[in-house]
């Protein structure tokens, strides 16, 4: 808040205050006489207006609101930038209740995270939390279900860029992920592109149309320029988070346009890292909820 607005609030507040306590001070002193059947000489509707003063009752809460207010604004912030004598603040009230929460269920998320994820999923108290902690910061993503999206991979359906295990999926969720896939355009040409785009839909089963010539071609390409990330029969490699190109599962679509895009023109998905914003504690209650989906308790 700028000096300007400052003195603008306090100077109109006070302002505010000494004339309507002088209002009804003064007002006060007018009517100090006996009770009359006088009337104001107002008439509506037919109803008169006797001219009495204020009753006391009422004339003392006027008071008293009046000294509140003083009272508030001296303990208080909104006198510009006065802070109060009581320091009080919205941030600080937030914080306050944040912690007392944290407390309460502390004992609760440290006994969880001493549980083996294999464990953990035998407790629907546990997966309903971690549920929660997904719907709060995953779902945006993922989807609510974890189905996944364009680009987002599906967490329900096993089938994994970084491996699957409790610990690799831990891994994922603390440190976050970067798939690199290079783009290969300018490296293979335009019809390298089309023809391994068809080799590795057909890898997934899709008829691509081309010629075997083509897909003969693109087998080619594959082994010298992606067999390295993908591996040589197609199936991925975890370390990389290169997908598995043969189970017809797709992050970026299937189809002969999206697959040639993908290829000509790479793709960096990130995942970001969670370990900060969540705490070890929710990560882990995270990670059964997500392990939870594709492996059932025995
Ligand atoms: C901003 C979007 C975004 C948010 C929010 C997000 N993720 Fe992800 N996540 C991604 C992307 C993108 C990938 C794929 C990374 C890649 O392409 O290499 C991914 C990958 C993953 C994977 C690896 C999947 C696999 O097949 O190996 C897991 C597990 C995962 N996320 C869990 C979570 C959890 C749990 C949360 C919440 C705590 C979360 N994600 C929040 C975008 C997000
Ligand atoms: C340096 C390692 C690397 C090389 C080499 C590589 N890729 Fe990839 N590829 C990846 C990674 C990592 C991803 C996942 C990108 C992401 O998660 O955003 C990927 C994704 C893909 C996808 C998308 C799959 C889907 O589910 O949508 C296709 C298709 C693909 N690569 C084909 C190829 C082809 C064809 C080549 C060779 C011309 C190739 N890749 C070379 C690492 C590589």
């Amino acid at each position: 808040m700028s000096n300007f607005w400052h003195w603008w609030i306090v100077l109109l507040t006070s302002a505010c205050l000494v004339l309507v306590t002088w209002v009804l001070f003064s007002t006060r002193k007018a009517q100090r006489r006996d009770m009359t059947d006088e009337t104001t000489g107002h008439a509506y509707d037919g109803i008169e207006e006797y001219d009495n003063p204020l009753p006391h009752w009422w004339f003392v809460m006027f008071v008293a609101t009046l000294v509140f207010t003083v009272g508030y604004l001296i303990l208080y912030p909104g006198m510009g930038k006065w802070a109060g004598v009581l320091g009080w603040t919205q941030v600080g009230e937030l914080k306050t209740d944040q912690l007392k929460h944290e407390r309460r269920f502390a004992p609760e998320f440290q006994r969880y995270a001493a549980t083996p994820i294999e464990e953990l999923i035998k407790n629907p108290k546990a997966l309903k939390m971690g549920e929660r902690v997904f719907i709060n910061n995953c779902a945006l993503c993922h989807g609510m279900d974890a189905g996944g999206n364009f680009g987002f991979p599906n967490l329900a359906d096993n089938d994994w860029l970084y491996g699957g295990s409790a610990d690799a999926i831990k891994t994922t969720i603390a440190q976050g992920r970067r798939g690199q896939m290079p783009a290969w355009g300018a490296v293979i040409g335009d019809k390298g592109v089309k023809q391994v785009a068809s080799y590795v839909r057909e890898l997934s089963g899709i008829d691509s149309g081309a010629s075997q010539d083509d897909l003969d071609a693109g087998k080619k390409v594959f082994s010298t320029t992606c067999a390295v990330c993908h591996s040589a029969d197609g199936t991925g490699n975890y370390a990389l988070g290169a997908p598995n190109l043969t189970n017809n599962v797709w992050l970026y679509g299937s189809s002969q346009t999206q697959v040639e895009y993908t290829i000509r023109k790479g793709r960096n998905g990130v995942m970001p890292p969670w370990h900060d914003i969540l705490g070890p504690e929710k990560v882990h209650l995270v990670t059964a909820y997500v392990y939870s989906l594709t492996h059932k308790a025995e």
